[in-house]
């Protein structure tokens, strides 16, 4: 069982917070998206690029299978990680799931300059943004057991909140 799993767009924070979350906690902390990585031997946009976004999903499926069962800390997933409702069943049942929640706009903020995501290198990335969101916030909303709408507060505060809400829960 993983304790605690974050989820939300890409640009969201959900490595960067989780990482600091795991400190706190002292849980160890990992990252699925890398260790698909190590799994396929490439970075995923040339995983992309060659074998397809079908093949990722089906990489990060069973990554996630497994990571829900065995990792004991905090996991941070791929913003894709919902479309599956596999994966949104055993993340929400192996353990309590966080939803970060931003805007569009700030997360263009975030991701702009970051050549490493596939689904953002489009000549829009504003609207490819607003149409992710529209699609997955249900996803996320209803995989998550605490939503947290983050505007722009720092690391350290969002993570004081979700500290705070974790105890009361
Ligand atoms: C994806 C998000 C990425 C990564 C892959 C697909 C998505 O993770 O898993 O590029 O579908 O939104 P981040 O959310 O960490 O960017």
């Amino acid at each position: 069982m993983t304790p605690l799993s974050l989820i939300g767009l890409p640009g969201s924070g959900k490595s960067t917070v989780g990482r600091s979350l795991a400190r706190r906690l002292d849980l160890p902390f990992l990252d699925a998206d890398a260790v698909v990585e190590e799994r396929i031997g490439c970075s995923i946009r040339e995983y992309f690029e060659h074998a397809g976004e079908d093949a990722f999903r089906n990489v990060e499926e069973s990554v996630l299978d497994e990571l829900t069962r065995t990792h004991p800390g905090v996991l941070a997933t791929g913003g894709g990680a919902v479309l599956r409702a596999t994966n949104r069943e055993r993340l929400r049942a192996r353990g309590r799931v966080i939803y970060l929640c931003s805007t569009p706009a700030e997360l263009l903020q975030r991701v702009r300059h970051d050549r490493n995501r596939p689904l953002l290198q489009v000549q829009d990335p504003l609207a490819r943004l607003r149409e992710l969101f529209e699609q997955r916030d249900p996803l996320y909303r209803e995989t998550a057991h605490l939503v947290f709408e983050i505007g722009r507060p720092s690391v350290g505060r969002l993570v004081g909140l979700i500290m705070s809400q974790l105890e009361l829960g």
